[in-house]
């Protein structure tokens, strides 16, 4: 059987070899439900407009619907030897119906159908990345309760910083799926203005009711121009890179929580459900769900990369190059929405090694700059406290003390104005509760944050 898209003005069969190349079908299969969706709004439209009768436009959605469930069930039979989902589904059709049939592709071309359908794909798969990004969110507010008498060490350039309670990691995170959440919501709407009716690329002398498919289909309205809208696929671009950069706050995650769960480290303990064995070494229990995750972002943000490539030169309008989108843009999706349910159920399932993280909060001076602000109080101009602070945590590395450690006499003798009351800001539990500032981790507002969260993912 030859394709239905070859005209009379083919005189050749196909050669074989072009079917294998140009075939679209192995990926594309999975668009059936929009394909049939929004053949069914199209049919609907014809009739109103007179182009197909009553009886024409029932046949041809009861049809479709039987054509859906054999596609459901896993028995719609596939072939190379149609292009594409679009043409299986057509052609089913008018197996079964005849000439009917052959009306359904009247004022439609696949471009403006597969733009179409892919819209629509892409629309409801957001919606599930945004359900995801909730999930998870909710599972790392959940710590924030249970983790509250946890301190933790910051880090800048990996090394150790300033004492924050747990919970502000916790948020951090938040945050991020939160904006997460804002691109996903973003694209959606800026992807939802229905394609159908612009035909190949010019539009079409046929009169047909745009604003009627679109308003069916869901969209807000219908695209505005056709020659945009034949060459348009920002709306890909935009999730892949959406979805990159959820793959990269995963990425950055899985990476932080693989180092807090070494010896070295001995900051959590992954849940095992999640983790793997050696086939050699009988003690390891490796962080495989979270190397995954790391190391399947890149091909995430490879797919982006070759989604830029793939429309950087085209002219306007449809090419052929388009077809090459559906793979990184279907992959990125699946990536990262089975990334985002492996993460809700380790985050919510680790625990935090207390008592070895307690054992070693007092190493690395996460007090330093408590102290220097603290002189800063006192009068001090900065630059001198900065400078001061310095040689006093020399001091206590050389003698390999805390802070707080150090005789009074010690302090004093870097600067007289220090007093007995600066044990009162040394030290980590000490040094969390005497910040204040909105955003930073003192536990009052750690506390205002995470009821703001609380409200608002509830
Ligand atoms: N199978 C193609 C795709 O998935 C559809 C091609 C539509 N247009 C065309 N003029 N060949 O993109």
């Amino acid at each position: 059987m030859d394709s239905p898209s070859r005209s009379g003005v083919f005189q050749a069969q196909t050669d074989k070899r072009l079917e294998a190349f140009a075939e679209s079908i192995s990926f594309d299969r999975r668009l059936y439900r929009q394909d049939i969706r929004g053949s069914i709004a199209h049919a609907d439209m014809l009739t109103q407009r007179g182009m197909l009768t009553n009886q024409e436009c029932e046949t041809i959605r009861d049809t479709l619907k039987e054509i859906e469930q054999e596609l459901d069930a896993g028995t719609f039979p596939i072939s190379f030897e149609l292009e594409d989902i679009h043409m299986h589904v057509e052609q089913a059709l008018i197996d079964r119906v005849g000439d009917v049939g052959r009306k359904l592709h009247t004022a439609r071309s696949r471009n403006d159908q597969v733009s179409t359908d892919v819209r629509m794909w892409v629309r409801e798969a957001l919606d599930q990345v945004d359900s995801r990004l909730l999930t998870l969110q909710r599972a790392f507010l959940t710590r924030c309760d249970q983790d509250f008498d946890v301190i933790l060490p910051a880090y800048t350039h990996l090394q150790r910083a300033q004492p924050v309670l747990a919970p502000h990691y916790w948020l951090a995170y938040i945050e991020k799926l939160q904006r997460d959440r804002g691109r996903v919501g973003d694209c959606r709407r800026r992807l939802n203005e229905c394609p159908l009716g612009v035909a190949a690329v010019a539009g079409t002398t046929l009169p047909i009711d745009r604003d009627q498919t679109s308003e069916t289909l869901g969209f807000d309205r219908p695209t505005a121009n056709s020659l945009d809208t034949s060459s348009d696929r920002d709306f890909m671009l935009e999730s892949a890179f959406v979805l990159s950069l959820i793959a990269s706050h995963l990425s950055g995650w899985a990476e932080e929580w693989i180092l807090w769960s070494t010896v070295e480290f001995d900051f959590i303990k992954l849940p095992q459900a999640f983790c793997t064995g050696s086939s050699i070494m009988p003690q390891k229990v490796n962080p495989d769900t979270l190397e995954l995750t790391r190391g399947k972002s890149a091909r995430v943000m490879g797919n982006l990369q070759t989604l830029m490539l793939l429309v950087k030169n085209l002219p306007l309008a449809y090419n052929r190059d388009l077809q090459e989108d559906k793979p990184p843009l279907f992959d990125s999706f699946d990536t990262v929405i089975a990334s985002l349910e492996l993460a809700a159920p380790i985050v919510e399932g680790s625990t935090l090694r207390r008592e070895s993280i307690a054992n070693g909060l007092e190493r690395g001076y996460l007090d330093a700059t408590t102290l220097m602000e603290w002189m800063i109080r006192k009068g001090m101009p900065q630059r001198r406290a900065h400078h001061l602070v310095g040689a006093i945590v020399g001091e206590a590395m050389n003698q390999e003390v805390a802070l707080n450690e150090l005789p009074l006499e010690v302090l004093q003798s870097h600067a007289p104005e220090i007093d007995e009351s600066v044990f009162e800001i040394l030290g980590s539990k000490n040094a969390v509760a005497a910040f204040v500032s909105y955003g930073s981790t003192a536990p009052d507002q750690v506390q205002k944050q995470i009821d703001r969260w609380k409200s608002s993912l509830s």
